[in-house]
């Protein structure tokens, strides 16, 4: 009988490949938690570092300002947040001056406005 140890070969292939995705899953949300996105503990600080020199509410380069949580929620609803910070044809590619936010930033502002946008 040849089969049995065939068949128990599939089987470890089919539970090692399962586990390995699982585990990559595991390890990108570990780097990258983009569940439970908070505003005020992972987006704003985002903002403060990246987008609030310019668009806080003394400079309000562009007249917008995102120092805040409803001055932020405008621009999640008229969809320029992503639209700037993803490089989105028909916006202007957001920060104005150096690279863009890295991935994970992106992920996190993005499952933030998925979830909601909640005050959280
Ligand atoms: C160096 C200054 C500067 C920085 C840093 C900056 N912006 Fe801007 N932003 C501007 C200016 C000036 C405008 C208005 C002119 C324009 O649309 O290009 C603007 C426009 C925008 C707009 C409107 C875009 C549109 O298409 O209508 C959004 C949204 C925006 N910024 C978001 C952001 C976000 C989010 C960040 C950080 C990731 C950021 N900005 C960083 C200067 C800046």
């Amino acid at each position: 009988m040849r089969i049995g140890p065939f068949l128990l070969g599939a089987i470890c292939i089919l539970v090692i490949g399962c586990e390995s995705e699982n585990i990559e899953e595991y390890f990108a949300d570990v780097e990258c938690p983009t569940d439970n996105v908070s505003f005020h503990a992972d987006v704003r600080p985002i903002l403060d570092s990246h987008c609030n020199d310019c668009h806080n509410s003394t400079a309000q380069l562009g007249g917008i300002i995102l120092d805040a949580y409803e001055d932020v929620l405008l621009y999640v609803h008229n969809d320029r947040l992503l639209g700037s910070i993803k490089h989105l044809p028909g916006f202007s590619p957001m920060p104005q001056i150096g690279s863009m936010l890295d991935d994970c930033s992106i992920d996190q502002i993005e499952a933030w406005i998925q979830s909601g946008a909640p005050d959280n």
